[in-house]
């Protein structure tokens, strides 16, 4: 038997239950759809799966603004569909992470709906951030939602309530015990329907402090928080340190509560993955510590670009913080709330960088779609349906297109998702991304994927650290070659435009794209790409 937990090494597969499959007709993916495609999820060699919120909601922020978060949203089928998912996962040996959102509620949940109701310093009141107006009649601070426009909103009596998302998204006050209480009961309820993880939605935003003090620079604020907007990294850098609501010490205190549930289902190996974008990096370690979460996202592969200095930078950070609390780094190309990978830094490149992360230590997050080499939906703007749109009057795109649903087969677009218009359009041009079309093609990144999987496991999981033999710092000192040795396996990429010759020894297993050579006893490995040998 392998003493290792399941999560410390798995690889997870993120679905976006709106744009997997629909099994109804309606336009829109649902529960039973994720089940009917279990099969091809198990075939492509990961360990669990991750479902974003499926949770009863006005879906206006993609479901992360859930009115009842222990029932599933009749767009999403019923708990019994949700019980039925997690019985065909196990069955299949899948594991199965639901995503929780504790920062927030919708406006349309029961308690804020009793708060707009309720005087101020009610009970009612005091489950959010109900504060009154300014003496002038301004909020009581001058904090930017990450989505732009105001943090606030005002109710009829005058007062104003924070969100730092949506205005249909209150936060909720974390210094209320109730508010644990309640997640606890909604941890347990969705345990005890089988599930073996969670994703903690804003992990480092539940506490807040300073919330009637106003920022310097609010604007600037909000904008190096934003992945979308260009800033000098040293601005981005400064600002980061003075961000009043992330990140407060407080949050610990919770996860340390959690973890204590967590364990207390002996057997069950429960395991939470904090969704915490924090600065400076070491922060994030603190989420990992023995008595807190099992992860936390690394996001810097979201955003790094296909450089050697910087990738083997981010790469070495991670594992180096953290092995500091005894972790494991994640790593993550893609997810709903960033271009994808491919459109990003380009199709080689991104087959490249799959199979580069592929064979580090830790656990490797693949964001359905991400394996068929999917670039973003192209959408005009009627289109969009992310707040983020609407709250910056069109001014950032947001994050549609990452979202727009799976092509599964066929000629003809929607390419089998749906029987009925898809809810975000599936563009003809993706006719060869289907994964009828991949699965025919040896070639295809599809392939790529489940072969490099298929090779991990066989290979890398459990195989220890890694050995730099290639990078800035390391071997001949190329600035196109980034190269590292585990167990047995050497992993080189090759990130420039024309082949480079190396020193690796051993079997070819795998390239993600081209033919590697050998020439007077070098290994040619082809241009934007990454191969692994066996030694
Ligand atoms: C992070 C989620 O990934 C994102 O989709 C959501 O909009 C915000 N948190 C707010 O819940």
């Amino acid at each position: 038997m392998n003493s290792s937990p399941w999560w410390k090494e798995a690889t997870i597969y993120q679905i976006y239950p709106r744009s997997f499959f629909d099994s109804n007709g309606d336009g829109e993916g649902d529960l039973p759809g994720i089940t009917s495609k279990l099969d091809y999820v198990k075939s492509l060699g990961v360990d669990a799966i991750w479902l974003s919120p499926f949770y009863t909601s006005p879906n206006k922020d993609g479901g992360y603004d859930v009115a009842n978060p222990r029932d599933v949203d009749p767009r999403f089928g019923n708990l019994e569909d949700a019980r039925e998912l997690i019985t065909q996962a196990h069955r299949r040996n899948l594991r199965v992470i639901a995503d929780i959102v504790p920062n927030h509620f919708s406006d349309q949940h029961e308690w804020f709906q009793a708060a707009l109701k309720s005087k101020r310093g009610s009970k009612e009141r005091g489950r959010f951030h109900f504060y009154d107006a300014n003496e002038d009649g301004t909020p009581p601070n001058n904090w930017i939602s990450l989505f732009g426009g105001p943090s606030w909103t005002q109710v009829e009596d005058g007062q104003f309530y924070l969100h730092l998302f949506d205005s249909t998204q209150p936060d909720l006050n974390w210094e209320n015990p109730e508010v644990n209480a309640d997640f606890e009961k909604t941890l347990r309820f969705w345990i005890d329907l089988g599930v073996d993880g969670f994703r903690i939605d804003v992990a480092h935003g539940l506490i807040k402090e300073d919330v009637l003090t106003n920022h310097p620079d609010p604007q600037g604020l909000s904008n190096a928080l934003r992945l979308d907007v260009a800033m000098d990294s040293d601005e981005r850098n400064a600002l980061l340190l003075t961000v009043p609501y992330f990140d407060r010490q407080g949050v610990h205190e919770i996860y340390r509560k959690w973890r204590k549930l967590f364990d207390s289902y002996t057997g069950r190996e429960i395991m939470a993955v904090a969704e915490a974008w924090v600065h400076p990096p070491v922060n994030a370690t603190r989420y990992v510590r023995a008595d807190e979460l099992h992860q936390v996202f690394n996001f810097d592969l979201l955003t790094a670009e296909f450089d050697s200095d910087v990738l083997f930078d981010v790469v070495e950070r991670s594992i180096s913080l953290n092995a500091t609390v005894n972790a494991l780094p994640t790593w993550a190309l893609s997810n709903h709330d960033s271009p994808r990978v491919a459109s990003r830094i380009g199709d080689e490149q991104a087959r490249a960088l799959a199979l580069f992360v592929f064979g580090l230590p830790g656990s490797a997050y693949v964001f359905a779609g991400q394996e068929l080499g999917l670039p973003d939906g192209q959408l005009q703007d009627s289109d969009r349906q992310d707040p983020t749109f609407f709250r910056t009057n069109g001014a950032i795109k947001g994050r549609d297109g990452a979202r727009v649903p799976l092509p599964w087969g066929g000629d003809t677009k929607p390419f089998g998702f749906s029987t009925a218009k898809p809810w975000l359009p599936i563009s003809q041009s993706w006719k060869d991304f289907t994964i009828e079309n991949e699965l025919a093609d040896p070639k295809s990144s599809l392939h790529l994927y489940k072969n490099a999987l298929e090779l991990r496991k066989e290979f890398l999981v459990g195989a220890g650290g890694i050995t730099w033999l290639e990078s800035s710092q390391h071997g001949h000192k190329s600035d196109s070659l980034l190269s590292y040795s585990r167990g047995a396996i050497t992993v080189v990429m090759n990130l420039s435009d024309s082949t480079k010759e190396c020193d690796a020894e051993g079997k070819l297993l795998i390239v993600s794209g081209g033919t590697v050579d050998a020439r007077d006893g070098k290994k040619v490995i082809p241009a934007r790409s990454t191969a692994w040998f066996l030694t």
